[in-house]
């Protein structure tokens, strides 16, 4: 079969198509022929080795996170799904590389797409809808009238994140620049403040969560905003000391992951707030919920463009660029 890989690390490594074995079926997973798979930052932050401390990758890799495709086999102990059946996820990090024609999956980490989908939109789901969903209900625990800031609300998360803080009943403030306005107005989040004009930090006060999708500068200045004792959960920031015990990573490494993010849990502290990085799981069953939540049209998709497999390195580009309006797909077949 054919896929997107890359042979090393660097930002300057290209993908390229390559002949690949067909992946191997266990009896716990189910085969699928790739329709479309997304962009997302992970796919060139791991290319560029950000991820090197954290994750074991072997070369080559085929890049790509999430997908939506169509079964072509099971294995012996599959029971949820059959050939034929039209279905997305967001597969474990151990066995990712959904540019490609086909992958295997185990069967508790898909779901049925939406049928009321295309195969790019619902590629555009898997890991911004899950990331989203963990973060608002698992990280942040997020109750109807609560304040929410979501940075980046044009972006592949902050699109479909509104959409569920919506859902859960959250008032929802974000930031944009003028040329995403008209992409965030169907989703009418509360506030909204063009970042390159006014400073969020000096206009929100006294929020309940913040779910940051920017980590960095922003990360360390929006804790301000929240009132006492409540939380900040991160998917953009650097994991902390807590996050790197509980992973189990040796004593060497959780000293230099809590000393990276110490100018974000420092800040995070000095505001009584609560820091919480997280990385997102891969879950059919939540999957499943967003399935019921797109067939009832209370969440849509939104896509930015859709890239032909053969130009995925400039769907790549496009994404790394960092203004994308909601999520960039690459067409497999
Ligand atoms: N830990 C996890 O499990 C996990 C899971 C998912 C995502 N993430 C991380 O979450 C982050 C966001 O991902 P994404 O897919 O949403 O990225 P994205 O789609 O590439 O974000 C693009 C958006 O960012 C906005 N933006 C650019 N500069 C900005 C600024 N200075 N202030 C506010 N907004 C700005 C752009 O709006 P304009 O065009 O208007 O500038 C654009 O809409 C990434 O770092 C990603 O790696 C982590």
């Amino acid at each position: 079969m054919k896929a997107q890989l890359i042979r090393r690390y660097g930002k300057n490594e290209k993908v390229i198509i390559n002949e690949v074995a067909m992946p191997i079926v266990g009896d716990n997973d189910v085969l699928v022929a790739i329709k479309a798979a997304s962009v997302n930052p992970v796919d060139f932050k791991t290319r560029n080795g950000m991820t090197k401390g954290i994750m074991k990758i072997a070369f080559p890799m085929t890049m790509g996170n999430d997908f939506a495709g169509e079964v072509t086999a099971v294995g012996a102990q599959v029971t949820q799904f059959k050939l034929g059946d039209r279905v997305y996820g967001r597969p474990r990090t151990t066995r990712t590389g959904t540019y490609a024609e086909y992958i295997a999956v185990n069967e508790a980490e898909l779901a049925l797409m939406p049928t009321n989908l295309s195969f790019e939109e619902a590629a555009s789901i898997p890991l911004v809808g899950l990331t989203s969903y963990q973060a608002l209900t698992e990280q942040l625990n997020i109750q109807a009238g609560d304040k929410l800031f979501i940075p980046s609300g044009a972006g592949g998360v902050g699109t479909i994140a509104i959409q569920i803080a919506h859902l859960l009943g959250a008032r929802v403030a974000t930031t944009a620049s003028e040329k995403s306005m008209a992409t965030l107005a169907p989703f009418n989040p509360e506030v909204v403040i063009d970042y390159r004009k006014q400073d969020f930090s000096e206009v929100l006060h006294d929020y309940d969560a913040i779910y940051d999708t920017r980590g960095g500068d922003d990360l360390v200045k929006s804790v301000k905003i929240l009132a006492p004792h409540k939380a900040v959960a991160t998917v953009a920031g650097m994991p902390d000391r807590k996050w790197a015990q509980a992973a189990k990573l040796p004593l060497s490494k959780q000293l230099m992951i809590g000393a990276m993010s110490r100018k974000a849990t420092q800040a995070a502290k000095k505001a009584q707030a609560e820091y919480k990085f997280f990385f997102m799981r891969p879950s059919g069953e939540q999957l499943a919920q967003l399935t019921t939540w797109l067939e009832a049209g209370k969440i849509v998709p939104v896509i930015d463009r859709v890239f032909d497999f053969a130009d995925a390195q400039a769907a790549l580009d496009y994404v790394e660029a960092g203004h994308a309006h909601g999520k960039v797909i690459i067409k497999i077949n």
